[in-house]
């Protein structure tokens, strides 16, 4: 393989801007779309919960062979990367496998704030970034107004620009052109020392793990015996190829490729992206820089809506943990649930994709218990633990102080909505860092906010004030001290354990009056009176009431049509499925959905 004839690039993009739909041009212009019709859109996307959604989740690569003006065939190598905030270090791992990066911007839409993360991610890795202006037929398309920003806002040559529309497929050849001509070719030696990054894996059900991977130096072949540096693992290389939709056998990889490998790894949690491949043969001095042991930040626990459904939520979570690296789990029970498993997330995106993928695709019944982030709570007795369930929390007289993770979220917003946006992250106990006029119309706002008020409703809530024009990027900084408490909710008296939660002070009344109310509005009435409570400690902060209600479903049917009757009461039974006995009450799945949810 002739590396110059290599190009490695991905595109950066904000959610929506169409980085699929390029992906897609790219791969029908190309002509390697054999095997599957012209008919099946994004196929980069494989999950059908992102299409969906429209997210791209976990990145996906593909090599595209491209003959250019000049009469020489290019292997074109698309990295792709996942577009939202909670796959940043997978992002980032996407991003340091390529040489060039496609900045694509929406021309109705101009740069938003993921654009911006990710093109200082870009930049950090010197990549060669292609400022991309796409969806250019639209007729909202303000061409002058993106050319301006690329100029001003990202330091970026506006006269190195491509307009392209990935949906007619106009301005696509020029863009092949700019990408062979403006990226550079990979670097690497095949005579070096083996050196690939890993920056993603799948799980195959017939062939196992496939690791992607991008080679630095060095040759990796069929037969080789290769280790995982950072994690220790040692493999045998089974098979390796590149990607072209379906996986193309070559039987080896060389320096600058970007391809897949099959070794007898079982399981993906033994495949670290960011980690580096060696030949222990003749192994490399060290790793690549940059690997990181991603950590969830968000925690909550799993449980069956019906109890008999524990075995299959067991093997659900085993299932998705096969494609899915990033999920923690471990075994859980509370007294009001029964069996279930704590989980760790990389944010609530991540979350709400692996309750929707349990409810979907394996048919069940779940209930979330509130999520938490985890805190550093440090204890008289000089101990410091940390914690994440709120069921853990120690007596509060043995606490001397706790600490909460922080935040830095930049946002980006036309300057309309400066004023509510303010508000909003003051409310969210945000302290402003930085201001930025972008230029007359749009403004960067940087705070530094407490991570567990941006899982509740933040986004929602910008969202809506900005009226959908506000975008919003973050990550997590450091520890600061705060004052927690732990909210129980009592239902007739009886602790629910699953909707407690760690807050601060400060915002527990207003939190366990929001609680009672919502709760009111989901538990239906039963034939007696229910009483909902908030407490602290032993103090009731908040308390609501619902009134009893006698209901009997069969009364209306005449006694001797036994059949009709049957089925009134199969049809109570289904709806009970969905219902949550505690003590005595009947709490439905909604009403816990509805305690994570904003209005
Ligand atoms: P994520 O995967 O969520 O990051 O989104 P994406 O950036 O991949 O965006 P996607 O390709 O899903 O496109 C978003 C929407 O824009 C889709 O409805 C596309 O059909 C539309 N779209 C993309 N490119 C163009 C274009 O050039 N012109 C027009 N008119 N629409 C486009």
């Amino acid at each position: 393989a002739d590396s110059s004839l290599t190009r490695n690039f991905c595109i950066i993009a904000h959610i929506d801007h169409g980085k699929s739909t390029l992906a897609d041009r790219f791969i029908d212009m190309a002509h390697i779309n054999f095997s599957r019709g012209p008919a099946q859109a994004q196929m980069l996307d494989n999950m059908d919960i992102e299409r969906e959604r429209g997210i791209t989740i976990k990145s996906q690569a593909v090599t595209i062979p491209y003959t250019a003006k000049d009469g020489k065939v290019y292997q074109l190598n698309l990295v792709d990367t996942p577009g939202h905030v909670d796959f940043s270090y997978e992002v980032s791992r996407a991003i340091s496998s390529c040489e060039g990066a496609l900045l694509l911007i929406d021309a109705t839409q101009g740069v938003e704030a993921q654009t911006l993360a990710n093109l200082y991610m870009a930049m950090e890795h010197n990549l060669t970034i292609i400022p991309v202006i796409n969806k250019v037929d639209l007729a909202s398309a303000d061409i002058e107004a993106c050319l301006h920003q690329i100029d001003h806002d990202l330091g970026l040559d506006s006269s190195l620009a491509v307009q392209v529309s990935a949906k007619t497929g106009f301005g696509v050849d020029a863009l092949f052109e700019a990408i062979v001509k403006q990226i550079q070719h990979p670097e690497g030696k095949d005579a070096f020392p083996l050196q690939a990054l890993i920056f993603d894996s799948h799980y195959d059900a017939y062939r196992g793990v496939i690791v992607h991977c991008r080679v630095f130096d060095g040759v990796l072949k069929v037969g080789d015996e290769i280790q995982f540096m950072n994690t220790g693992g040692v493999y045998k290389v089974e098979e390796a190829g590149i990607f072209q939709l379906e996986l193309i056998k070559t039987g080896e990889l060389h320096a600058g490729d970007v391809g897949y490998v099959i070794t007898g790894v079982k399981t993906i949690s033994d495949v670290r992206v960011g980690d580096t491949i060696t030949s222990t043969n003749r192994p490399a001095k060290k790793p690549l820089p940059g690997f990181m042991d991603v950590k969830p930040v968000v925690y909550s626990s799993i449980y069956p809506v019906d109890t008999n459904d524990y075995e299959e939520l067991v093997s659900a979570i085993e299932k998705l943990k096969l494609n899915d690296a990033s999920l923690i789990y471990e075994k859980d029970s509370s007294a009001a649930l029964g069996f279930g498993f704590r989980c760790g997330f990389l944010g609530m995106l991540h979350l709400e994709v692996i309750q929707e993928r349990i409810e979907r695709e394996f048919d069940l019944s779940i209930v979330f218990t509130s999520p938490s982030v985890k805190y550093i709570v440090h204890l008289k007795n000089g101990e410091t633990i940390n914690i994440d369930n709120p069921l853990e929390y120690p007596d509060p007289m043995r606490v001397e102080y706790a600490e909460e993770p922080y935040i830095q979220a930049n946002v980006i917003t036309p300057t309309q909505y400066v004023g509510p946006i303010i508000n909003l992250c003051m409310e969210k106990r945000g302290t402003q860092t930085g201001m930025n006029y972008l230029d007359e119309k749009r403004v960067e706002l940087i705070y530094e906010m407490p991570l567990a008020e941006v899982l509740f409703e933040f986004y929602d809530r910008l969202k809506s004030i900005s009226r959908g024009y506000a975008s919003f990027d973050y990550q997590v900084i450091a520890y600061k001290r705060t004052d927690l408490v732990r909210l129980d909710i009592l239902v007739n008296g009886e602790p629910v354990d699953a909707l407690s939660q760690l807050v601060f002070r400060g915002n527990s009344q207003n939190r366990g009056r929001q609680v009672c109310e919502r709760l009111r509005g989901e538990i239906p009435r039963q034939q007696y009176k229910i009483a909902i409570q908030a407490a602290i400690g032993g103090t009731i902060v908040s308390r609501e009431t619902i009134t009893a209600f006698r209901k009997d479903v069969t009364a209306k049917c005449y006694g001797g049509d036994i059949s009709r009757k049957r089925k009134l009461l199969e049809k109570q039974k289904e709806g009970k499925k969905r219902m949550k006995m505690v003590g005595n009450v009947e709490i439905p799945q909604s009403a816990f959905l509805a305690v994570l949810k904003s209005d």
